[in-house]
């Protein structure tokens, strides 16, 4: 069943945060939704600008409409991940999307405003949420100094004015994380005192950290153990995650750690396999594996066996 991130959100808040999962293929779909029914959670697919061109946004959307009949207990929303303005309403105008993000963290305060005002009153119109984002992302180390560091995190002071003028229903915050495998070449750098002065001007406002895969160091090895090169990849710790909902985070952007785990998967693979070339053996272990990932992130998002409690609070 597709809903709101709104819903979801409404029912996590300040307890839990939902996992928000970037996916691109068939593999991905079919493991996301048996990792997330095997650990009992609501989730959120995120789709981005390159998944959607991979191939053709029909494929995408094909086949979690056969995810969604394949698993109908599944509760999830389908969410564009960091759209412009053209691709918000066409996503919008698709009828398929319950949730959309105007990303207009690179422009200045007024532009990214406006901006973010048109998409809201296309998507309210449709029933549809907007996720925003104020800040830019990038990894603030220990050593920035704080005029430096200041310059890119989510200024507290101005988060409310932002809200407020351009009517999103969430808000994604710059507090410290990165996109990508390679996110602190010092110490982990989470801002929560920014947080909790974002939470405290925004009470009961949900908001959204991007970049927060943890690129884990066994992973990491294995993969580099089987021919990979990624030296000095760093994530953010998943013990975090449930102090960070606590101060009114509700979604968790993971995409960077799906796709170690198929690195992984397929070089180990084929270095144990040589002589195979059948893509489904591989395919077979992958989907199994990103199942077993996704439910074991659900455990440290808090989301894991709220399944049927967020059904009972969706259907009244
Ligand atoms: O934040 C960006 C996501 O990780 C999506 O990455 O644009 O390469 O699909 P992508
Ligand atoms: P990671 O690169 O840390 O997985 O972040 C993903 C993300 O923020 C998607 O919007
Ligand atoms: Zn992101």
């Amino acid at each position: 069943m597709i809903v709101t991130t709104k819903k979801l959100f409404e029912h996590a808040y300040g307890n839990y945060a939902i996992g928000a999962y970037n996916i691109n293929n068939l593999e991905q779909i079919v493991g996301l939704f048996r990792g997330n029914l095997e650990s009992k959670a609501p989730f959120i697919i995120q789709l981005s600008k390159g998944a959607r061109s991979y191939t053709n946004k029909a494929f995408l959307e094909g086949l979690i409409r056969s995810a969604d009949q394949v698993f109908p207990e599944s509760i999830y929303a389908v969410h564009l991940d960091h759209g412009d303005e053209a691709t918000c309403y066409d996503c919008i105008d698709s009828g398929f999307y319950s949730s959309v993000m105007i990303d207009g963290s690179s422009l200045d305060f007024e532009e990214n405003i406006a901006v973010t005002r048109r998409v809201v009153d296309r998507a309210h119109a449709k029933g549809i949420v907007v996720e925003a984002e104020l800040g830019q992302l990038g990894g603030v180390e220990e050593h920035v100094n704080v005029s430096e560091a200041n310059a890119k995190l989510t200024n507290p002071e101005t988060a409310k004015e932002f809200v407020e003028r351009s009517g999103c229903d969430s808000l994604a915050v710059a507090i410290g994380t990165s996109h990508g495998a390679f996110k602190f070449s010092g110490t982990q750098a989470l801002h929560f005192d920014v947080l909790a002065q974002i939470q405290n001007r925004l009470p009961n406002f949900p908001l959204v950290m991007h970049g927060s895969s943890s690129v884990p160091q066994d992973e990491v090895a294995r993969i580099n153990a089987a021919g990979g090169k990624l030296g000095g990849a760093r994530g953010v710790d998943p013990e975090q995650f449930k102090p960070a909902s606590k101060l009114g985070v509700c979604k968790i952007n993971i995409d960077t750690d799906g796709r170690l785990v198929w690195t992984r998967v397929h070089r180990e693979f084929f270095l144990e396999h040589p002589e195979k070339f059948d893509l489904r053996d591989p395919g077979k272990v992958y989907m199994a594996e990103y199942a077993k990932f996704i439910a074991q992130k659900n455990v440290y998002l808090g989301s894991a066996g709220q399944l049927e409690d967020v059904r009972k609070f969706i259907n009244g």
